[in-house]
């Protein structure tokens, strides 16, 4: 997810965030519409040192782009994998590395967030989702852990759960707005394909 608001985080924490993971790499995000964002990620078998380079090396990119989750499919990867931090201005970075996330129990009680996603630049919709979920991971050392959710933390991950199953924020809006979005996305990738590299 893109960061709601500046508030979210300032550009300093991100970068002493990112500093913390150095040596790690940045990935190219890519942007809707794409073939690649419909996928259906695969369940990774253990979390061995290759799913944890891509966790960091997503951390990374997400920090870097001053997101608050990113998941595998938007990076071209295939694995079930996401990950987040919510941590807010002035408070210590707080990364969840995440495989094969599972959500075990949703609240009947709904939830209104302003969502935007790093796929679709600039774009940002009304989505309601349940308020809380318990959900139930493989961390990054392989540990399998159970959480409860709320808030933005429990938006942020349905919204980068939904990209494993190649469901896109804007899927969970009307057609007529989702068309629209699609649409401006598509002619910003069209005029930047025209412009001499
Ligand atoms: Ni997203």
């Amino acid at each position: 997810m893109a960061g709601q608001t500046p508030a979210v985080r300032s550009n300093i924490d991100r970068r002493r965030a990112a500093a913390y993971l150095a040596g790690m790499a940045l990935l190219e995000i890519i942007t809707a519409p794409d073939p690649r964002l419909k996928i259906k990620a695969k369940p990774v078998a253990k979390v061995d040192d290759k799913v944890r380079r891509l966790m960091d090396d997503m951390l990374e990119t997400m920090y870097h782009a001053i997101g608050i989750g990113l998941a595998a499919p938007q990076v071209g990867a295939t694995e079930r994998v996401i990950v987040v931090d919510v941590a807010r201005e002035g408070e210590k970075p707080n990364p969840l590395r995440i495989a094969n996330p599972e959500i075990l129990w949703r609240s009947e009680e709904m939830m209104t967030g302003n969502e935007g996603c790093l796929s679709l630049p600039e774009h940002y919709a009304d989505v309601e989702r349940p308020a809380a979920i318990r959900l139930r991971y493989l961390d990054h050392e392989n540990e399998i852990r159970e959480i409860e959710a709320k808030g933005l933390l429990a938006t942020c991950l349905q919204h980068e759960i939904d990209h494993l199953d190649g469901v896109l924020f804007v899927d969970h809006i009307s057609t007529l707005k989702r068309g629209m979005i699609l649409r401006k996305l598509q002619k910003t990738k069209r005029t930047r394909a025209l412009q001499p590299a």
